[in-house]
């Protein structure tokens, strides 16, 4: 096993197969592109149970992910994909950059899903793009971006009912996208309460890693209360 790409919670390696790469989730978190920076012990087993029960659910649907097989508590085999260098970023509710950008309320729910492209880029602080800036830099085709924005609703339809179920609203999240070896597109990376914001239906608190991002209380807690609310549905 070689190391490949180490990121800000996950590691990638080589495996014998080259068609297949190892991921490891480590127990950081950052915030404010690296800027604010912790360790939760435990975090990268709980983001791997989150993810691979939120993907398992996925495939049920139809949608074609990268995973193959979880390997033991914080490893998981994934089919190595080209990441498209977009984050896929899709609204239901206004919060974050989006409460910033337009002056909205938090919590303020718009009348259809939104869907935003930011630039992968750390260097440049991960822009959001238009679909020109996305054409100029040559990143996806209009055919591929097409697909990842129906794929992204679909999720988005099926993650409200998913998480509504457990008494909890899915308030935004972040997808990222790949290329299989024969074009086709995949949903990679993970879905997590790192990269979902997921407040409680009843009482409006924070579940997520706004928790971490703003110290709104102890992260693992609302990562754990997420996990035994699934674990109990599925
Ligand atoms: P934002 O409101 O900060 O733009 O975040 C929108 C969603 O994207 C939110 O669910 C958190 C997620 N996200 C990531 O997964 N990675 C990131 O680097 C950022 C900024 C947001």
């Amino acid at each position: 096993m070689e190391p490949i790409y180490e990121g800000k919670a996950k590691r990638l390696f080589t495996t014998d197969n080259p068609n297949e790469l190892l991921m490891e989730f480590k127990d950081d978190a950052t915030a404010f592109n690296g800027e604010k920076k912790s360790s939760f012990a435990e975090k990268g087993r709980l983001n791997l149970d989150l993810s691979c029960l939120i993907f398992d659910e996925l495939a049920k649907q139809g949608i074609a992910t990268h995973h193959i097989k979880r390997l033991d508590e914080t490893r998981l085999l994934v089919k190595k994909v080209d990441i498209i260098p977009l984050e896929v970023v899709i609204r239901n509710v206004v919060a974050g950059s989006l409460h910033k950008r337009l002056g909205y309320d938090e919590g303020h729910v718009l009348d259809a899903p939104l869907v935003e492209y930011y630039y992968k880029r750390d260097d440049l602080g991960d822009p959001m793009l238009t679909l020109d800036h996305i054409a100029i830099l040559d990143v996806a085709t209009d055919a591929e971006l097409k697909t990842i924005s129906e794929l992204g609703l679909q999720v988005n339809e099926f993650l409200i009912g998913f998480f509504g179920n457990s008494g909890i609203r899915l308030i935004d999240f972040k997808l990222e996208f790949g290329r299989d070896t024969d074009g086709s597109i995949l949903l990679a990376d993970e879905i997590s309460p790192d990269n979902c914001r997921l407040w409680d239906a009843t009482s409006g608190e924070r579940l997520d890693k706004d928790r971490f991002r703003r110290d709104l209380g102890d992260l693992l807690d609302g990562y754990r209360e997420i996990l035994g609310r699934l674990q109990g549905q599925s």
